[in-house]
């Protein structure tokens, strides 16, 4: 019998700090994020919303503090990262989904078959042998997110997913975030669309001037913020 996976939640980081050549971008950063929640990480433009992602994603190394997975010795494979703008390599759009599959040693064979499957859930099956680089954006963040969904993530980062992309495309993508969900991934991401916020997010972390200044339900935050600096942002971001 195979023994049970160690467990990778909670995640606890404690006192996380990033301060490259001295100067303070993230200070002080404690949170605690539970298996199967979906955090959306706002904040104003600089605020350090796209360090503290590439932090937890393992991309960049802190220079204080301590990101721990659960049980885990070390940072767990099974984690998956979404930017704003897609990347798509010269080939078809399966191709694409099955590449990454190829980094982490999967087979041939069976990264086609996982990279279809991928590609199944983000209903973009119909588009799996078109060259990706002639799809629309929406599309192509679609494509890379059936990538990271191939991956079979527990946990999946995303900066500004839909920040590019039309109201459809967004829809689209929010869709298979939802369902993602609720088939068990843990999701963390930032957004600066208040509705897709209110939307999907069931906790809401917000981040001004490298700090965490609350970490709150999103019914009561989007009710009333607990820290002064949220609820300015709110009032200026909401109509
Ligand atoms: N790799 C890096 N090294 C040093 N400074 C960075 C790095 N990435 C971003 N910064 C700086 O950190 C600050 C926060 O950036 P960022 O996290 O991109 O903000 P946000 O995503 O909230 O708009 C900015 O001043 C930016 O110039
Ligand atoms: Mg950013």
């Amino acid at each position: 019998m195979n023994a049970m996976p160690t467990p990778m939640f909670p995640l606890h980081v404690r006192g996380l700090g990033f301060a490259p050549a001295g100067n303070e971008i993230l200070t002080d950063i404690n949170l605690t994020l539970e298996t199967g929640s979906f955090t959306a990480v706002l904040g104003p433009n600089g605020a350090g919303k796209s360090v503290l992602m590439r932090l937890l994603h393992g991309l960049l190394a802190p220079t204080s503090g301590t990101i721990q997975w659960g049980e885990l010795e070390t940072r767990p494979q099974q984690q998956a990262m979404l930017f704003q703008r897609p990347i798509m390599l010269r080939r078809s759009v399966i191709g694409n989904v099955a590449y990454g599959l190829h980094v982490q040693g999967v087979a041939l064979s069976d990264a086609n078959r996982r990279a279809q499957q991928a590609l199944e859930r983000v209903g973009l099956a119909h588009l799996a042998e078109r060259p990706a680089r002639v799809l629309s954006g929406g599309e192509q963040q679609r494509v890379a997110l059936a990538r990271a969904v191939a991956l079979e993530p527990r946990i999946l980062f995303l900066d500004e997913p839909t920040a590019s992309l039309d109201p459809a495309a967004t829809r689209a993508i929010e869709t298979s975030l939802a369902d993602l969900h609720q088939q068990g991934t843990t999701i963390v991401m930032v957004t600066h669309h208040m509705g897709q916020a209110r939307r999907l997010a069931r906790d809401i972390v917000f981040v001004h001037q490298g700090r965490i200044t609350e970490h709150t339900p999103a019914d009561e935050f989007f009710k009333q913020p607990r820290s002064t600096a949220a609820s300015q942002f709110l009032q200026e971001e909401l109509p």
